[in-house]
């Protein structure tokens, strides 16, 4: 272990270094593999770490910011000795008990992937200041999983590095390191500090480093535990869903012509390279009544190809086709639906090859959701496709609570969006609290985008999409993508703001502060940056300010003794402007509009 930075002998640099000693002591015999950066002047956690980080059931207390929080953990293992699962729970003062799970899959191609889950029970937004309370026990928990996975036959070229601070401004994540040649790996950059280390774990170059930065460990030989999640696994939705949708622009009017022309467009238009790759029909595609099989069988009037030669089309396209039913005895427009159908509906949708169901909730016979939800999505399972499985249950019992336990990726928060400015605010407040509940493959779903239907302002689709993005929500299209005009293109297709809602960071983002008309809404990303959006509701142009510190971006006074290094880069993702800030941003905001900002 290398202590870096300032020469200072405080009790927690000596502690530091106390440890580095026993730690180097080990690395002789490790070399390269997974590497552990620690905030060095938290001395406490690291001593914690390190006692705990050989047990598979624990409780460890953690103190930091004056704030104290007790976690007790578990990892079950599989009948071959391997962790298949870890469950923790974590009580913080005045915010109560948060209890998290990460399952673990064993993937012989890339090793154990750890598939975080997250059910809080927290009532409201996480507090910014008090975010990395969870990562010290995430990270000691992460080393007790690797441990315990010894013997895997995993092997990555590139190792992970775990990043974690006691501080918002360093951030907890996970990084790749990328290896530079056989023996020193460049730690990509987060919050200004850059690394090269080396296979012993050392730092043999940086960039505005502190001494709050220690690397703790690096260890040969383990597999490496992926805490980023693999890339898109089939049927599963690491990131929000991305797509096209029928409903927002013609409901009951389409055909298999309007299909293979969006199919068409969606290539063309650029909107499949920019990632939404479903294509998702909504209702009225069935006929009226089923097949002599009791199958559900397609409109022979507006699909006369039938639905398996349409989805072979969108396919071949490069796109995902999905497909629309609901959990009642017919649909919302009174066409036949699954309910009671499961296995057979699931077996068809499957046959016919789509990749992506949406349940809905009408003419349930008040019938129990999350029996109803899990009977679709466990015959889904069953008929043996990867599938994503959207819940459409407008948010009535509560479906943020249950919908991932049942096996769902998304599920709607809210009643049916519309094209309005009151629309999309009413969704909004919405989600105010349900922040808690969405990560990787479970998403909090506001329902379709509007974005180009017209009956809005290029400034509040701006609003819609910036705001839409913040909150890691499905960006599911609902207009014509066959004719889109320049602002509608410009809206659709803006990567840096697709980027953050792609960005997983294990947190959507939340309203950070209400003042009236002018709200400042915000979502840490995962490079240790921020996203935000300045929101104005009112019909005059408002100046909205956020300070730095609002976002736990303080700077150290050692370093603000030398001039100006508080600055922080802004990008303005609708302007692309970027520019230094110090201390607070301020944007002049339109009317029934938004600014959208990346911190560095
Ligand atoms: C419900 C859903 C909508 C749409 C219609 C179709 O209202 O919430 O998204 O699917 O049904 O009938």
């Amino acid at each position: 272990m290398t202590h870096i930075g300032a020469r200072s002998r405080t009790p927690a640099a000596m502690m530091a270094a106390l440890l580095s000693l026993i730690a180097a002591t080990t690395l002789a015999a490790q070399t390269r593999g997974t590497f552990v950066v620690l905030n060095g002047q938290d001395t406490a956690s690291l001593e914690r770490f390190e006692r705990a980080h050989d047990r598979l059931t624990g409780s460890i207390e953690t103190r930091v910011g004056g704030r104290t929080s007790r976690v007790t953990y578990s990892i079950l293992k599989d009948d071959r000795g391997r962790p298949v699962r870890l469950e923790y729970s974590l009580t913080v003062p005045q915010r109560g008990l948060s209890t998290n799970a990460f399952d673990v899959r064993h993937d012989s191609a890339s090793g154990p992937v750890m598939l975080y889950e997250k059910e809080s029970a927290f009532a409201g937004p996480f507090p910014a200041g008090a975010v990395p309370l969870l990562y010290p026990l995430s990270i000691a928990m992460l080393e007790d999983l690797m441990d315990a996975s010894r013997g895997s036959t995993a092997s990555r070229s590139d190792a992970p590095v775990f990043v974690w601070g006691n501080q918002p401004t360093i951030g907890a994540a996970t990084r790749q390191v990328a290896r530079i040649d056989a023996s020193t790996y460049d730690v990509a950059e987060m919050n200004g500090l850059r690394l090269t280390v080396n296979g012993d774990g050392e730092i043999v170059a940086g960039k505005g480093l502190t001494s709050a930065v220690t690397i703790i460990r690096a260890v040969e030989d383990r597999p490496v535990v992926d805490f980023r999640r693999s890339p898109a696994a089939p049927g599963e939705s690491p990131t929000p869903p991305m797509g096209w949708n029928s409903w927002n622009k013609f409901g009951c009017r389409i055909d298999e012509r309007l299909i293979r022309e969006t199919a068409d467009a969606l290539v063309s238009s650029g909107m499949r390279a920019a990632g939404y790759r479903f294509l998702n029909i909504d209702d009225c595609w069935e006929a009226r009544t089923r097949g002599a099989n009791g199958e559900l069988v397609a409109d022979s009037t507006r699909f006369p190809s039938g639905m398996k030669s349409l989805v072979d089309y969108i396919h071949s396209k490069g796109l995902e086709a999905g497909i629309y039913s609901s959990g009642g005895t017919a649909t919302c427009q009174g066409r036949p639906a699954t309910l009671d159908h499961e296995a057979q509906d699931a077996r068809t949708f499957a046959a016919w090859g789509f990749d992506y169901v949406k349940y809905d909730n009408c003419n349930a016979r008040n019938r129990p959701e999350q029996v109803r939800f899990k009977a679709m999505i466990d015959a889904v399972k069953a008929a043996g496709r990867s599938t994503v499985f959207s819940i459409c249950e407008w948010g009535e019992a509560r479906p943020w609570l249950w919908g991932r336990r049942l096996g769902g990726q998304l599920w709607r928060t809210t009643e049916d969006i519309r094209d309005s400015w009151l629309s999309v605010m009413g969704i909004l407040d919405q989600q105010v609290g349900l922040e808690a509940y969405a990560g990787p493959d479970g998403w909090n779903d506001p329902d379709m985008l509007e974005v180009g239907n017209g009956r809005m302002t290029h400034d509040e689709y701006v609003a819609h999409f910036s705001l839409w993005s913040l909150l890691n929500a499905p960006l599911i299209a609902g207009n014509d993508v066959r004719m889109m005009d320049d602002s509608t293109r410009a809206i659709l297709l803006n990567r840096n703001v697709i980027a953050v809602d792609q960005d997983w960071g294990g947190r959507q983002g939340y309203r950070l502060r209400d003042d009236g008309a002018s709200e400042v809404w915000a979502k840490p990303m995962s490079d240790g940056g921020w996203a935000v959006v300045l929101l104005n509701r009112a019909t005059t142009p408002a100046s909205i300010q956020v300070q730095l510190s609002e976002l736990g971006m303080t700077t150290p006074w050692w370093k603000r003794l030398f001039a100006r290094t508080d600055a922080r880069r802004v990008h303005d993702l609708w302007t692309d402007e970027r520019t230094l800030v110090h201390g607070a941003v301020t944007r002049e905001v339109p009317p029934h509009g938004a600014v959208m900002l990346r911190i560095e």
